[in-house]
Parts: C-alpha cells; sequence; structure tokens
C-alpha cells in the first residue's frame, strides 16, 4: 500500500506553474499552447504531442523567442476513443514539454529532468521510486549509451536503467515523415498493488500496474523521409513531455485521472443532472465517457481555429464526441438537454489558463445544445427502427444499417455501437456496398435531369454555382464566419470566389476547404430553396448580402435537409438560384488558384469535372 508521506498531492494547476517556472529559471521562453487543429502537418487531424506545432523550428526555422521554450499544450489522441472509460485514457489532454531548437542536448535534458523530479524545491519525488529507459539500438540508430552515462552521474543505480527497442524508446515523427529520435522515458513506482506474477522480471515497461511513465525526454536526431530513410537532422533537439492530468494523478496515489482537479467540477455538473446519487461517479464508466468527451468537443470547438460539428474531419469527431456523450446520458437517465451545462462547468474551470475558451464561449455553447436537439431526435426515431430492426435478429445487415442512416440519420458507428452492446455484429462491408449503390444511383439520374437543359444557365454553370455555396461555406469552416463572399464570377470554364481575408491562405487551409466541398458532393446532400422574409433569413443563420436591393422577400438557398439524412443543414445562403438538385451532381472539385484581389480581400479559382 502506499505511504502517506508519498503522496504529492498538487493540482493541475500547481504542476503547469510548476514545470513552467521551473524551466524559465533554465533560460526558456514560456510559449501559449498552439492550436489543436494543426497548421503545418495535413497528415493528422490533430494537434496529438507538443511537437507538432513546432515541427517547423525543429527542421532549422529559427523561433521568435529563441531556442529555449517550455509550454502546455492541448493535444488531442482520437485513436483512444475506445478506451475512454478506463482509468487512464483520455481524448483530451495537456502536455508539458521543454524544447531545445538546436541549443542542450541530452546532458541537460537530463541533468534537468531528473532536478524536476527529485529536488524538494520542485516535485521532490524520491529517487528511490524512479527508473528510467533508453532506446537499445539497432540499424538506424545506436544504444543510447550517451544518455545512460547522464543518468548515471545523476545517481540513477545501473539496475535502474532499462533498455528497450524502438517500439519503445523512439518517438515521432508526429505525422508520416518528419523528425524523430531515440528517447529515454522516466517511471515511477506506484507501488500499487500488482498481478505478482510478473515477480522479479517486472520492469518499468511491464503490463502488471506497477510503474507509471511519467515523462519522455526525445532526442530528435533524424528527420523520416517519405522512403522510410532516417537521415541525421542539421540541428540536434530536445522535445519533452509529460503528460498533466496523468502525473498529478499518479503522484497524488489515485488510480484515475478523473480523481484530478481537472475533472471535479465537470463530474460535478453530471452528477447534479442525475436522477439519483451514485457512490462513486469517477468511477462510473459513462461519467466518465460524457466528461472526457464534452470536454474534448469544447476545446476542439473553443480553439479559435475552432470547428463545429460536420460530417468530415475534425468536424465529424466532434459529432461523434457529442452524439457518444448524449448516448451516455441517456443511459444515466439524464432525461433532459444536458450537454450545455457540462459543457459550462468546463469551459468555467479552464478559462483562466485557456482564455480562448472564454472568448469562443457563447459560439460553443449554442453548437453543442444544437447538436444535441438534433441527435436527441434522430436517437428517438432511430432507436425505434432499431429495434424493430434488431428484434429476433443476431446480426444487422448492410442494407439494414444503411436505411437506418439514409431514412433516419443513424450513423454506422452508432448503430454499430448499439448493437455491439447488445452482442450483435453489423455487416461493414455490406454497408459499404448498399452506400457506393446509392451514390450511382444518384450519379446517373444526375445525368438524365441535365438532358433538358435549363432556360439560361448550362449544366456546367449550375454546377459550378453550387460548389459556390459549397466553397463559401467550407472557406467560413476554415478560416472562420467572418470570412463572407465579397463577388462571384461563373464562367463555362471556371468558378471565380472573391472573399474577405487579410493575408494568403496555406497550401494546408486550401486543401482542406477542397476537402470538405468535396466532400459535401460525396454525401450528396440535397439542395432546396424557400422564400422567406429578410429578417427571418437572418435569424436562421443565412449568410448572402443582405442589401436593400433585395426585395421583401428573399430565396434562400439551403444545402442538406434537417429531416433526412444525416439531419445536418451544411449551408443557407440568399440567392437567386438555379443550382443543382443534389451535391452529387457538381462532379469533383478542385482549387486552382489562390490571390490577392486587393487589401483584405482573396481570390479563388476553381473547376468542376
Ligand atoms: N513527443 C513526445 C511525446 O509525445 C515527447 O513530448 O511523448
Amino acid at each position: 500500500m502506499l505511504n502517506s508521506v508519498d503522496i504529492l498531492r498538487m493540482t493541475t494547476h500547481e504542476l503547469r506553474e510548476k514545470f513552467l517556472h521551473f524551466f524559465a529559471t533554465k533560460g526558456h521562453a514560456i510559449i501559449p499552447s498552439a492550436s489543436l487543429i494543426p497548421e503545418h502537418d495535413p497528415t493528422v487531424l490533430f494537434t496529438t504531442a507538443g511537437m507538432h506545432p513546432l515541427v517547423p523550428y525543429l527542421l532549422g526555422e529559427s523561433h521568435p523567442k529563441g531556442k529555449r521554450i517550455a509550454d502546455v499544450q492541448k493535444c488531442i489522441r482520437t485513436t483512444d476513443i475506445d478506451e475512454v472509460g478506463d482509468q487512464w485514457h483520455l481524448t483530451f489532454f495537456e502536455m508539458l514539454g521543454n524544447w531545445s531548437l538546436g541549443d542542450y542536448f541530452k546532458k541537460e535534458a537530463i541533468e534537468w529532468s531528473w532536478e524536476f523530479l527529485t529536488d524538494s524545491r520542485w516535485l521532490g519525488i524520491d529517487p528511490e521510486r524512479l527508473a528510467v529507459s533508453i532506446f537499445e539500438g539497432d540499424k538506424n540508430a545506436p544504444r543510447d549509451d550517451e544518455a545512460e552515462g547522464y543518468w548515471l552521474n545523476a545517481g540513477v543505480p545501473k539496475k535502474r536503467i532499462f533498455t528497450y527497442p524502438k517500439e519503445k524508446n523512439w518517438w515521432g515523427p508526429a505525422g508520416e515523415t518528419g523528425p524523430c529520435g531515440p528517447d529515454t522515458e522516466m517511471f515511477y513506482d506506484t507501488k500499487r498493488p500488482h498481478d505478482p506474477s510478473c515477480g522479479k522480471e517486472c520492469h518499468p515497461n511491464c503490463d502488471c500496474g506497477r510503474w507509471a511513465e511519467i515523462w519522455n525526454d526525445v532526442f530528435m536526431q533524424f528527420n523520416k523521409q517519405a522512403d522510410g530513410a532516417f537521415v541525421p537532422l542539421k540541428q540536434k533537439n530536445v522535445d519533452t513531455g509529460m503528460g498533466l492530468e496523468r502525473v498529478v494523478a499518479v503522484l497524488a496515489g489515485k488510480t484515475t485521472v478523473f480523481e484530478t482537479d481537472a475533472f471535479q467540477s465537470t463530474i460535478d455538473a453530471i452528477t447534479g443532472l442525475l436522477p439519483r446519487s451514485l457512490a462513486q461517479p469517477s468511477a462510473n464508466p459513462s461519467i466518465r465517457i460524457i466528461a472526457d468527451h464534452i470536454r474534448a468537443a469544447v476545446f476542439i470547438m473553443g480553439d479559435d481555429l475552432g470547428v463545429l460539428p460536420s460530417n468530415v474531419d475534425q468536424g465529424y469527431v466532434v459529432r461523434r464526441l457529442i452524439r457518444r456523450a448524449v448516448r451516455h446520458g441517456h443511459t444515466l437517465g439524464i432525461g433532459r438537454e444536458f450537454t450545455k451545462v457540462v459543457a459550462s462547468a468546463v469551459i468555467g474551470h479552464f478559462a483562466s489558463s485557456y482564455p480562448e475558451l472564454e472568448r469562443n464561449a457563447d459560439r460553443v455553447l449554442k453548437e453543442i445544445d444544437t447538436e444535441e436537439i438534433k441527435f436527441r431526435a434522430t436517437l428517438e426515431r432511430g432507436s425505434k427502427a432499431l429495434e424493430r430492426i434488431l428484434a429476433g435478429k443476431n446480426a444487422v445487415n448492410g442494407n439494414d444499417a444503411f436505411e437506418l442512416y439514409t431514412t433516419y440519420g443513424f450513423p454506422f458507428e452508432l448503430t454499430q455501437e448499439i448493437a455491439e452492446e447488445k452482442g450483435m455484429s453489423v455487416d461493414e462491408t455490406g454497408y459499404k456496398s448498399a452506400f457506393a449503390a446509392h451514390q450511382e444511383l444518384s450519379r446517373s439520374g444526375a445525368q438524365k435531369k441535365f438532358k433538358g437543359g435549363l432556360a439560361d444557365h448550362t449544366e456546367k454553370i449550375v454546377r459550378m454555382h453550387t460548389a459556390t455555396h459549397l466553397l463559401h461555406q467550407a472557406l467560413r469552416m476554415v478560416l472562420g464566419a467572418e470570412v463572407y463572399q465579397k463577388g462571384s464570377n461563373i464562367t463555362e470554364e471556371r468558378l471565380r470566389f472573391d472573399f474577405s481575408c487579410p493575408r494568403r491562405l496555406t497550401s494546408e487551409e486550401l486543401a482542406r476547404v477542397e476537402k470538405i466541398v468535396n466532400a459535401k458532393i460525396t454525401e450528396d446532400m440535397p439542395v432546396s430553396w424557400e422564400e422567406m422574409a429578410v429578417e427571418e433569413a437572418k435569424q436562421k443563420g443565412a449568410i448572402g448580402i443582405f442589401t436593400e436591393r433585395y426585395g421583401e422577400k428573399v430565396k434562400v438557398y439551403r444545402i442538406g435537409d434537417p429531416s433526412i439524412g444525416s439531419g445536418q443543414v451544411f449551408s443557407q445562403e440568399i440567392c437567386g438560384g438555379p443550382h443543382v438538385d443534389h451535391t452529387a451532381l457538381v462532379g469533383h472539385f478542385s482549387i486552382a488558384k489562390e490571390e490577392a484581389v486587393s487589401a483584405g480581400v482573396r481570390r479563388i479559382k476553381a473547376i468542376v469535372t
């Protein structure tokens, strides 16, 4: 059992402050967390580690704050989404890190890690409870004797230094290519009761539960190329990572991150909504899932580059997080809308460390509520249909899953989750082929429809006109809702779209815009219009130029239909038309050029094929 004098009671806030303060005394500049949406790496959806936003500087670009940096980076790891609910997995977490950008290397990194962990002015951990690991060497890089030497100098006995292969003691690249290198990890002996069968063989990477990794120092010496080659980096860097919530929990002798202060007010908010009290809320998997998912959704939406729930990329992750939270709320018997209440608790707890949450709070609360309302309706309709479909069966076939999706807006993953809970499987291949067959049908229907031709507009121009609406909305998603149309011109050859934006778009942003537009085309959303008063259009959130030249009534074109499919309206825009009937008719969209028109106005030229 844990000896009470060994317990280090610290809040996440205290550890954050201590860490940054320590590295400031070692000449590090403290920088704020970068966005959760990676700006430099189109190969991943989210920032998954502290190194991510710093990649250009790790590759040699000079950082405006110098060569020594420390930070607390917001991270999202979605590979773990299905494991959330256990003791340690989190979708969103904070990672403490210190960085040398071509400055100090192994010696200082190791000495300072040791000092921070063991010195009584900092964490004051008993050295007897620590062990470290180093890289054992392979064909790409030698055994890390150098790191071992510094640990020995610091006073770590040889029997507490363990060697492991690449799977354990190598880090990066964060995407498919980029900086990487051997690492050295620090472990804390929790002295928790563990599976004794490992006996003398027990070691820091043993799965028995005794050892907890608390810090990782990566020595970045290589740049992994697309062809798999490891090329030595021009500058050697240090990247360290300490998972904030995990370390606070481990040092306090807790057995789960959900028992730290980071989750206190969120879990209180959830339990306040429950129909009956629970003995140990932080041990309940549904409560953990709601707390984790709403926290992650709030951080993604509340980022300054934040994304809203949608059916693509990051937006889809947000949608899944909210939907899973709503389902677990349902399981717990919360009979009314609740995500907004939990989200407010998250914002309240974190706003002082992450002011962007406060700045974007209105948007976050409104969107989370809207998404919940929509999903509750879906859940109700779809659940009944699913019950009917499941009755008397032991598996869900592809056509049923597809019908649940098209008719009731029940996403495939949801059908799968519910079926799995009932011990049934869902035929994913069958679902995919039903989906593909549907798309084929839409395409051939499109060709027929265009035969008659449209009064003043050629087929190509109409297709590009709808593409313009998709583009407009995609730009707002990628760049922010302040982006609006400044002009548009369509010829047989291309569409041209001018919009407000003070700077050049990065190639990643352009790629994301293109991807969103094409995803909406593939989703084959219905396009419809309705006439309404200007005031009503505004109220409904339609975009477009609200000027006097519109009469009393305006036509609002809508892409997506709230009553069918995913229930999502992607775009609403004041416009005279005409447009295609559904988005699959647009064809493939590609951006040909992005350029300046005048100060604050950019232009995109694009084609559809
Ligand atoms: N990049 C390393 C990690 O994520 C150290 O920061 O563990």
